[in-house]
């Protein structure tokens, strides 16, 4: 195995859990690959030979961005309803009908040459691993077919057929769908099973029902909650010890408390009350109380459809009150612990080399240059792409 080692680095974030710093960061840094893994990290100085040599240049090395939260399977365009939400419109989960209508009317193909599309767009910004929900095609067939062109970029796949309750159907008869037939042919090409529990979509028992049955189909639950209100979600997602519950944007003391207990992951979603013009979900209230807290961005043509985790980091340190170390670790490593991952998010010996090389000394200027491309090499499994 060719091994490779990337020197001159001016600040290397590890996110080592061991360290006394929250990025376990190392200045005038090198990292050695070996094939698709990291090797070693430490200081340039102490660095082994390795058969080829990358200069960084002072440049700052960060952990690839985990994305654990998107929905890229749909076709058609909804920029008048977000013009239409600038001029002062509010947002209406409604609006995913019209994405169900032109995803149904799509083939194959051009669901997965939109979604590769996408996922490129991605990793040009430096996201590595992305996690992709069905939910825009609430037939056994159009859900199906959607996780199978998701499966075709990533592992980290989520059946989300409880998106809304589409029209031509009660609630009962849909919950039962999704539960039953529904499940039975979407859960070979999924690893999550997701439910939107919101006023207008699924209320706490419907949710519950969903996830119990993912469950029972061997599936991992996490949780659309709080986006638009309060509402039972986090609690529900507590209750069910779910992975993550995402959004929690409207969070009572006892939403607050109840993530402490669990340990669920509290993914914030800012991209959407950006475009949404929602308030800001409050993460400094949620990482003083012990919370663990993930930002994902959420990609989707209604409520937010910004693919960039550095807008999303830029947003959390200006609006939620994260410094820019937290919002770099929630990007990087609170991803990878949203989807369960301990091989990804970390650059410590022996974990996936998914690195990013950045135009800049320091992980800092993430947030601090917010609308700069920074990202001038994104590596996957130790070779650049
Ligand atoms: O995460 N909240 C539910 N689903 C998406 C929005 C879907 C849409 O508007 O098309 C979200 O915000
Ligand atoms: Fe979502």
């Amino acid at each position: 195995m060719t091994t490779t080692a990337i020197t001159n680095i001016g600040e290397l974030v590890t996110n080592d859990p061991r360290a006394d710093d929250l990025l376990g960061a190392i200045e005038d840094a090198a990292l050695v690959v070996d094939g698709a893994t990291v090797a070693w990290v430490g200081h340039a100085s102490d660095a082994p030979a390795a058969d080829e040599q990358v200069d960084a240049g002072g440049r700052a090395v960060i952990p690839g961005f985990v994305d654990s939260h998107s929905h890229l399977v749909f076709a058609g365009d909804r920029s008048a309803e977000f013009a239409a939400r600038m001029a002062g419109e509010p947002y209406d989960a409604g609006g995913i009908r019209t994405t169900v209508a032109a995803t149904r009317a799509a083939t194959d193909e051009q669901l997965t040459s939109r979604v590769a599309h996408l996922v490129a767009e991605m990793q040009r910004q430096g996201t590595t691993t992305v996690e992709i929900k069905s939910g825009y095609g609430l037939t056994v067939h159009d859900e199906a077919r959607s996780l199978a062109v998701a499966r075709q970029f990533t592992e980290e796949t989520t059946y989300l057929g409880a998106h809304v309750v589409p029209d031509g159907t009660t609630p009962e008869e849909y919950v039962a769908l999704v539960t039953g037939p529904m499940l039975e042919a979407c859960a070979p090409h999924a690893r999550w099973i997701d439910a939107f529990c919101e006023a207008g979509a699924f209320d706490a028992d419907q949710s519950r029902a969903v996830l119990r049955a993912g469950s029972a189909a061997g599936l991992r639950g996490r949780l659309h909650a709080n986006q638009l209100g309060p509402g039972p979600g986090v609690l529900l997602a507590c209750e069910l010890g779910l992975t993550a519950v995402d959004h929690c944007t409207y969070l009572t003391d006892d939403d607050v408390a109840a993530l402490a207990d669990s340990g669920t992951i509290a993914t914030l979603l800012a991209g959407v009350e950006f475009s949404t013009r929602h308030p800001y979900p409050d993460a400094r209230r949620l990482l003083d109380a012990g919370v663990p807290v993930a930002l994902a961005s959420d990609c989707n043509p209604g409520s937010c459809f910004s693919s960039s985790l550095p807008f999303c980091i830029a947003l959390a340190v200006r609006e939620m009150g994260m410094t820019p170390p937290e919002a770099v670790y929630a990007a990087t490593a609170g991803g990878a612990a949203a989807l369960d991952r301990d091989d990804i998010g970390v650059l410590t010996p022996g974990r996936r080399a998914d690195l990013l090389l950045l135009d800049a000394p320091s992980s800092v200027h993430l947030a601090y240059r917010p609308g700069v491309p920074l990202v001038a090499a994104t590596w996957v499994s130790g070779r650049p792409v």
